[in-house]
């Protein structure tokens, strides 16, 4: 049977995973200082044994699993075997498809695991030398044999991350500015590229590439899964489609364009001081920092809309708040969910947490940015800081929203 030489076999995948507290060093020697300065949006790095030994974050059944599931988004590309060169089908699948399989020649790649699979949510704290805020989402891919993607460019960076089996990596070793892809294929693959360099890489290994880097990932021998953990990069439209909605929602409709300086002029002519006038009252509604610094912190933590957080999952008081935190082991973010925050001075700052904004100062402040800095929290971490009443009240808050869960 073809799924029995895949070994990717469709079964209930759902809390299968536990959270590990894990932290190694990706970058190695490399401090994150020299990793910002040298390489990120500037060039590739392959980091061999980053993750050594790789910890189990995601199974193949784990994979099909999502590629089952409605709410998952999920793509198979055959590049052989299909009805076609290249044939992509969307999921969801069911799983008798993947016994339909041929041998070789195909991957199945799920989108936005880290917020379905704990264990994927946990694992972004290895990348949290780049803030949250600039992360998207955990692709994994599964495929047997040569299965690949082709030859492509994101326009996003990329940490590929080698979860098991072997996958040889072409890349070449500048970005291209133009897209130029092969006509008529339902994927967009690059209609030239020439590697200048080539790495198999094995569990453990990880690959950064920044953005428009060509690359070229094969699956050598069966069971390669690639965990690829990607970053935002809004475009310039999407921003301010979303900054100009967000302004017009506040803004002061008897705020007016007036002229009392109008100065004599030809009837006809649009003037200098107009242009400037107008230009300037635009910019003050979309630019201020702090309104910007409001906008960004909402349009940042805004969860996806697959994700459903389970409020009342934890629906604990602020008096018991303390108690229940202090008989667990870690605060955990739940999966999707998104907290960040801008700080207003030393001692306060405004936490945003899925889209809502609150004004800290003091130890309640500290403790959300203990809780903002990290997916997994040791329970440790702030058990200083629980006798605080203030403190009480956000974790209460966070814990009956379903933003944040505990674990044993
Ligand atoms: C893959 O995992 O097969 C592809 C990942 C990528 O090239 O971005
Ligand atoms: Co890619």
């Amino acid at each position: 049977m073809l799924c029995m030489q895949s070994s990717l076999v469709y079964t209930e995948w759902l809390h299968m995973s536990k959270i590990p507290n894990i932290k190694w060093p990706i970058l190695g020697k490399l401090s994150q200082r020299e990793f910002l300065s040298r390489y990120w949006q500037k060039r590739p790095l392959l980091m061999k044994r980053a993750l050594y030994p790789f910890p189990d974050v995601i199974t193949p059944e784990e994979v099909a699993g999502m590629s089952c599931d409605e709410r998952v988004e999920s793509r198979l590309i055959m590049e052989r075997g299909g009805r076609h060169p290249w044939e992509l089908k969307r999921g969801p699948f069911k799983p008798a498809m993947f016994k339909k399989l041929p041998k070789s020649h195909w991957t199945i790649l799920v989108n936005g695991a880290d917020r379905f699979v704990p264990t994927l949510n946990g694992f972004l704290d290895h990348f949290s030398f780049i803030p949250f805020w600039r992360m998207d989402d955990i692709m994994v891919s599964y495929a047997d044999d040569k299965g690949n993607v082709g030859a492509h460019v994101d326009n996003f960076d990329v940490f590929l991350v080698q979860a098991a089996g072997k996958r040889e990596w072409r890349i070449e070793s500048q970005p291209i500015l133009k897209d130029d892809f092969i006509p008529d294929l339902p994927v967009r693959l690059l209609k030239k590229f020439k590697p200048t360099h080539k790495w198999v890489l094995e569990p453990g290994d990880i690959l950064y590439l920044p953005p428009r880097f060509p690359h070229h990932g094969i699956a050598r021998g069966n069971g390669c899964m690639t965990i690829s953990v990607g970053f935002r990069a809004p475009s310039t439209s999407e921003l301010i489609n979303n900054v100009v909605a967000s302004a017009l929602s506040q803004i002061d409709e008897t705020v007016r364009f007036s002229d009392p300086d109008l100065k004599a002029q030809a009837p006809g002519e649009i003037s200098k001081s107009a242009i400037k006038k107008i230009s300037a009252s635009i910019k003050e509604a979309l630019t201020n920092e702090s309104f910007i610094a409001d906008w960004l912190g909402r349009f940042t933590t805004e969860p996806y809309s697959d994700v459903k957080l389970e409020a009342n999952a934890y629906p604990v008081t602020q008096a018991k708040v303390a108690k229940v935190i202090r008989e667990s082991s870690f605060i955990v973010r739940a999966e999707g969910s998104r907290l960040a925050f801008v700080r207003n001075s030393k001692t306060s700052i405004s936490l945003f947490v899925n889209g809502e904004r609150r004004e800290l100062s003091g130890k309640v402040a500290l403790c959300a940015q203990i809780l903002a800095d990290r997916i997994i929290v040791p329970v440790g971490d702030i058990t200083s800081l629980l006798n605080d009443g203030q403190v009480q009240q956000l974790l209460a808050n966070l814990l009956s929203t379903g933003a944040v869960v505990l674990e044993e």
